[in-house]
């Protein structure tokens, strides 16, 4: 059993607060997007109301050694901007210096610098997680979208502190659960994105539990080849040829895969054409979903009850090839009874400036964190908050 925070627990106690404050960044370093920052405030608010002293910790990109680029400063300032009564103290390097946190004020928020900086983080060394929990009384991970790796900061300290989750924690943990154990008939799945390598257990694990299964993007293509269609210069992996067939023999009454495309000759081709996938040349490749399969797949949206959408529909990162996923975007949000849950960082991307974003009913911070779960029905971060 999991202990989340609440109104009376904990108080008037030095907090470690994992959060995962991986925000998306510009080309320039700058932050793209929020959303992360904003989805963890009720977990601060509530700590921070219950007299609690908050020590943050939460990684930023993948960096090896200090990378100044990726320091949370820029983080630090963006919070501090929705928490004004609070200064927002970022501590360079815990280890050589302990200072901050012994003089911490009552209005300061202390923020422990990218704590990939320090090699322990990834290993989930031992010592340097028993350095970070002798900071703090108490732990709290608030960091759904880091609970799949076994980091010092998501699973060594919890072993060593009293622990609870976040408010944020306990709403992704619901969603994904819902979807696994509890949802309402009909149940869709939309899963597409880059490659089929990634998503293939998940959609093994799914295919049980939905009524219609929406196969778009790269991984899709892997599913026209193994159907024998041509897919011209489109990515695929031919080398999972032989599981795909296998899914295709099993649940084929269940899988909808789209009917046309938009199709260019590049990435960056200006002025794709429509047509049906069967009618592709060797020059050409799969770009998007086309405008039938938007309808069709917009019609079996529509008829959801229960609706999960992991991974971007076409190349999103040309802006032309963002249609198929807007579209699905738009018959979730349309769709006033269904529960919907979206979640990847991708998708959001692609997605993005869309209307009625917060129609949707959840949208999960995590991207590989989400598919896990959905795939193993738990995270080792989640595991090591069980007593
Ligand atoms: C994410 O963005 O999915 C999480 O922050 C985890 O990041 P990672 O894939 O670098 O571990």
């Amino acid at each position: 059993m999991i202990t989340f925070i609440n109104e009376n627990e904990p108080k008037n106690k030095r907090v470690l607060l994992r959060v995962d404050f991986n925000v998306s960044l510009n080309g320039d370093y700058t932050i793209a997007d929020d959303q992360r920052i904003r989805q963890s405030l009720p977990t601060i608010e509530l700590l921070l109301k219950n007299h609690n002293k908050l020590i943050l910790l939460s990684h930023l990109g993948r960096p090896k050694g200090r990378d100044l680029k990726l320091s949370l400063t820029k983080v630090a300032m963006q919070l501090h901007t929705y928490l004004p009564d609070y200064e927002v103290h970022v501590v360079n390097d815990f280890l050589s210096d302990k200072s901050p946190v012994e003089s911490q004020g009552e209005k300061q928020i202390l923020m422990l610098e990218n704590i990939r900086y320090y090699e322990g983080e990834k290993k989930n060394d031992p010592e340097f997680a028993k350095s970070l929990a002798s900071l703090a009384e108490i732990y709290v991970n608030d960091a759904f979208a880091v609970c799949h790796r076994e980091d010092a900061s998501v699973v060594g300290i919890p072993a060593l502190l009293p622990s609870f989750g976040g408010l944020l924690l306990e709403k992704e943990i619901k969603a994904m659960e819902m979807l696994l154990h509890n949802p309402k008939p009909p149940f869709i799945a939309i899963l597409a994105g880059a490659k089929i390598s990634t998503k293939l257990p998940l959609i093994q694990r799914l295919l049980p539990l939905v009524d219609k299964l929406l196969l778009g993007g790269g991984l899709a293509n892997t599913f026209f080849l193994a159907q024998g269609v041509q897919i011209g210069k489109s990515i695929c992996e031919p080398e999972l040829l032989d599981e795909a067939k296998t899914v295709l023999s099993e649940a084929r009454d269940k899988i909808l895969l789209p009917i046309d495309a938009l199709v260019g000759k590049a990435t960056d081709d200006p002025s794709p054409v429509n047509k049906p996938i069967s009618d592709l040349t060797a020059e050409e490749m799969i770009l998007d979903i086309g405008e039938q399969a938007r309808i069709r797949f917009g019609e079996v949206i529509s008829g959801a009850k229960t609706i999960v959408w992991n991974g971007p529909l076409g190349y999103f990162e040309n802006p032309l090839y963002r249609q198929g996923s807007k579209a699905i975007c738009k018959a979730i949000t349309d769709n006033h009874e269904a529960t919907s849950v979206v979640g990847g960082g991708e998708t959001l991307a692609a997605i993005a400036g869309s209307g009625k974003l917060d129609q949707i009913t959840h949208i999960s911070t995590g991207g590989g964190a989400m598919l896990a779960y959905l795939e193993k029905g738990t995270l080792p971060g989640i595991q090591a908050l069980t007593t």
